[in-house]
């Protein structure tokens, strides 16, 4: 799963990479800019936390062959091996991109590539996440994207949904 991204060095490539032992120490360093700690979890506990969530599918989000971010779904279709579940479902749980690498274009292609692969997933009809309503919060990322508030709010988070084609 990879997207392009020109640059003035010529041509940089935003990919979805396992995560190996290989990469796991530079994933667990990356860190949002301090005003945005708020905003997610660590990816140490987000990985912790997939351990022991059925359906968790998370990713290095990387450029070139440097992980920059991390991103984790809760995929229904992933729970059960053989049952196809009624309603099946993704929710993007986690996403983050390190401070050092905002603001270049690089959270708008993996989330493009995010969207690409739930749109692969058998059923999957819409992606669903919440956001915080704090300052900085990244609902405004999620709009260039094509998310839209619902007007729901869950555990004082704000719900968004994108309709797949
Ligand atoms: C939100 C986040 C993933 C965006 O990543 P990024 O690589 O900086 O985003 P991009 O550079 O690809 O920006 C794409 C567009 O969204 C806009 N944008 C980025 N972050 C934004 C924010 N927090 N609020 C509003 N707009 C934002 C950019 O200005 C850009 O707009 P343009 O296409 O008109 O130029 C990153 O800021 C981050 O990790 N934030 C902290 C963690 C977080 O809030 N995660 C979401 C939890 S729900």
């Amino acid at each position: 799963m990879n997207s392009n991204i020109q640059n003035g060095k010529g041509s940089s490539k935003i990919t979805l990479k396992k995560i190996t032992s290989i990469n796991l120490e530079t994933i667990l360093n990356l860190k949002v800019k301090p005003k945005q700690r708020t905003l997610v979890a660590p990816n140490a506990v987000s990985i912790a936390q997939a351990q022991f969530t059925r359906g968790a599918w998370y990713r290095a989000i990387c450029l070139d062959k440097e992980p920059i971010g991390f991103v984790m779904l809760r995929d229904s279709t992933l729970k059960f091996k053989k049952i196809n579940p009624k309603n099946p479902e993704i929710y993007l749980w986690r996403f983050m991109i390190d401070g050092r690498y905002q603001g270049k274009g690089y959270g708008k292609k993996a989330l493009e590539l995010v969207i690409h692969h739930a749109q692969s997933r058998s059923g999957i009809k819409e992606i669903t996440l919440h956001h915080q309503p704090s300052k900085g919060n990244a609902g405004n990322f999620y709009k260039k994207l094509g998310f839209k508030h619902t007007g729901k709010i869950h555990l004082g988070e704000l719900e968004m949904k994108l309709k797949l084609d």
